[in-house]
Order: structure tokens, then C-alpha cells, then sequence
């Protein structure tokens, strides 16, 4: 079964061709980054001009890259949400169009649950009840799998999500955006000890996670007590490494002992990590080398970031689970009450 993914969250515009959920034939991508880089972050109207520009090229292209024509394809997968609602709009309905021009059924997913199938995707073996760990810009969630589309949560960010807060500190030192790579980059010559930096506790769970106030640290730690984001600077630049490697390892090890102490308390037999955060070198090292004793699925190159390999293989096992494409006033879904 091939199956069309389309995934225009937030500022990717991706479409891919996907053999019965697993094979890639084709993974397209059409970053936003630059176009966003000089605001700091996304902007939102912006994203949506580029969507509406992009779409359709992209889908063109990963068609002709899996070396396939429109008629080949037996379903095409979109993610529904949650994102930018101008953004979503978009690629929904181009899907919509699509479909009933092409009379190809069509299925909406979760973005967020595309993220956790992506490391279950090319021949990783599906172990469950497992643990899933989304860490994303917008989300950072211990979920337990009790299979494809059944998830309990575990724990959750009380505040911000976990890249969003690696783009924050990143902006604070003066890196760009998305500041995630770049503060890894940074970090790499730094020394991890150099400064205490703590992440904050939530007393109703021992799985949720806080870094709201590690954030504020950092802040205060470069541009001084009670600083506002546009105060000055006041440490010497070879300072800021240090508080990189700091900073990235408070994150890593606070996300691992409770990814850990989760695989414990509920008895489960694997972690799958998906989301942008994923893609970070160093976590992965410092997960291997904390030797858990249980299998570990990162998604594979190409997948960790925003991509729609992900949704094509998510949509491909929701249709076939469900046998019904769904109805032409599907709406998008800028958040989950679920997720
Ligand atoms: O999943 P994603 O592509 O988009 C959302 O669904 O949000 O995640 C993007 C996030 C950004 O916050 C980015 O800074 C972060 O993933 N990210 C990283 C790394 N690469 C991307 N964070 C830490 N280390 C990285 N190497
Ligand atoms: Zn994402």
C-alpha cells in the first residue's frame, strides 16, 4: 500500500511516499529556517505564505522521487495538528482537494504521535508496553505505548517544552534560531560541571518536568539578577560554552532518570524517543552510555526532525486499522485534549 504523507505543522512543508508504513520511497522536505531566523522564532503568517508557495512543489516532488505517478497511490495521510492553525489549514486542504479530485481516500493524524512511530519506522521491531518520549518544540511527554495508537501519560511539562527551552537559552546566548543544534555545537568544547544548574520540581509528579526556572538561571547567570531578555551581556564569551554544556546536560540527565524511573515503576520493555530534540548526538551518547538495560529506538536520520515519512506511516496503520477515509469537513486540531 503506498501511501502520500503531508505534514505542514508549524515551518516545515514535507510530503513523502511510504511503502506499507515502513518503506521510504521518497522524504521531502522544504525548510522555513531562514526565513524565520532573523525574528528569533517562528512567524506565523510568514509560515503560512511559504505553505501555500511550497506545497505543491513539494508533493510534486516526492511523487517523482519515489519514482511513482498520483494514481499509484492507495491513501494519503495529513497531519491534523496540533501546530499553527493557518499552517494546518493548509495542508489539510490541499489534502482535502486532492482527494476529492483524485478520489483517493485521505486520513488526518496526530503530528505528535508521528513523532513516536518515526523511530518504529524502517525495521525497528514494535516491543510494548513500552515508554515513548516525545521532546519536541512544542511538547516534551512520557507517554506508555500500549500499542500503535493507545498511549497512557506519564508525565508532562508543567511549563515550557523542551526545545522551545533550548531555543530560549540559545537566544540568550546570542545563537540563532532554532537554537537546539546550535547550543549542541556550542556546548561540545564545554565543560559540563562548570556550573549548578537545576531543573524544577512539580510535587503532585515525579515524571513531569520544568524548565521554566533553569531558563531564568541562565538569564540571570549572563545578564545579571532580574535581567530582562534585551539586558546586555555581562560574562566574557568563552564563558558561554561552559553554560551550553551546563545547561544541555541538566536537561539530558533530568529527561533520562525519568524516562528511566518510568521503564521501572510501569514495567516496560523499551524507550522510543521522537521529536526535533531527538536528533541531538549528545543525548543519544549519554543514553547509550547510561546502559539501561532495555532496547533504545531513536529515529533514523532524516526522521527526528519536522518530516511527513512520519504521518504517511502513522496514516497507513490508523487506515488500515480503522477501514474509513475520513469525511471532507475534518477539522484541524491546533491542540489535543490526549496529548
Ligand atoms: O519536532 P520539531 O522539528 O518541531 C516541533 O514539532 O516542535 O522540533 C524542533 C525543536 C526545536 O526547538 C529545536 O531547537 C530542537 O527541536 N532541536 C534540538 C536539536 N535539534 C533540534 N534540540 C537540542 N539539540 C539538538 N541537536
Ligand atoms: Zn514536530
Amino acid at each position: 500500500m503506498l501511501v502520500l504523507g503531508i505534514e505542514s505543522t508549524c515551518d516545515e512543508t514535507a510530503a513523502s511516499v511510504v511503502e506499507d508504513g515502513v518503506k521510504i520511497l521518497s522524504n521531502v522536505i522544504s525548510s522555513q529556517v531562514d526565513l524565520h531566523k532573523k525574528y528569533g522564532g517562528v512567524f506565523p503568517e510568514l509560515a503560512c505564505r511559504a505553505h501555500i508557495d511550497m506545497i505543491l512543489p513539494v508533493i510534486d516532488e516526492a511523487i517523482k522521487k519515489a519514482n511513482v505517478t498520483i494514481n499509484d497511490i492507495d491513501l494519503i495521510s495529513v497531519a491534523q495538528g496540533p501546530g499553527l492553525l493557518g499552517a494546518l489549514l493548509i495542508g489539510l486542504n490541499t489534502t482535502k482537494a486532492l482527494s476529492f479530485s483524485t478520489s483517493i481516500p485521505y486520513i488526518g493524524v496526530n503530528h505528535i504521535e508521528a513523532h513516536l512511530y518515526a523511530a518504529m519506522m524502517e525495521g525497528n521491531k514494535n516491543i510494548f508496553p513500552s515508554l515513548g518520549v516525545v521532546i519536541s518544540g512544542g511538547h516534551t511527554m512520557l507517554l506508555k505505548i500500549n500499542s500503535i495508537g493507545s498511549y497512557e501519560k506519564i508525565g508532562t511539562t508543567i511549563d515550557d517544552a523542551i526545545g522551545e527551552c533550548f531555543d530560549k537559552v540559545a537566544n540568550i546566548l546570542d545563537l540563532s534560531y532554532p537554537g537546539g543544534p546550535e547550543v549542541e555545537k556550542l556546548a561540545k568544547d564545554g565543560d559540563l560541571s562548570k556550573y549548578n544548574f537545576n531543573v524544577g520540581r512539580d510535587k503532585n509528579s515525579k515524571f513531569n518536568f520544568s524548565f521554566s526556572g533553569l531558563k531564568t538561571k541562565i538569564l540571570y547567570t549572563v545578564k545579571g539578577n532580574r535581567a530582562k531578555k534585551n539586558f546586555p551581556t555581562l560574562i566574557k564569551e568563552e564563558e558561554k560554552k561552559h553554560i551550553a554544556a551546563s545547561f544541555q546536560n541538566t536537561v539530558f540527565e533530568d529527561l533520562i532518570s525519568k524516562a528511566s524511573l518510568a521503564c521501572k515503576t510501569f514495567n516496560l520493555k523499551a524507550i522510543y524517543f521522537g521529536g526535533g530534540v531527538s536528533n541531538s548526538k549528545t543525548l543519544r551518547a549519554l543514553v547509550q552510555n547510561k546502559n539501561l538495560n532495555i532496547p533504545i529506538y531513536f529515529p533514523n536520520f532524516g526522521l527526528s526532525l519536522d518530516n511527513a515519512a512520519m504521518i504517511a506511516g502513522l496514516g497507513y496503520h490508523k487506515y488500515t486499522e480503522k477501514k474509513s477515509s475520513d469525511p471532507l469537513d475534518l477539522i484541524a486540531k491546533t491542540s489535543y485534549s490526549k496529548f
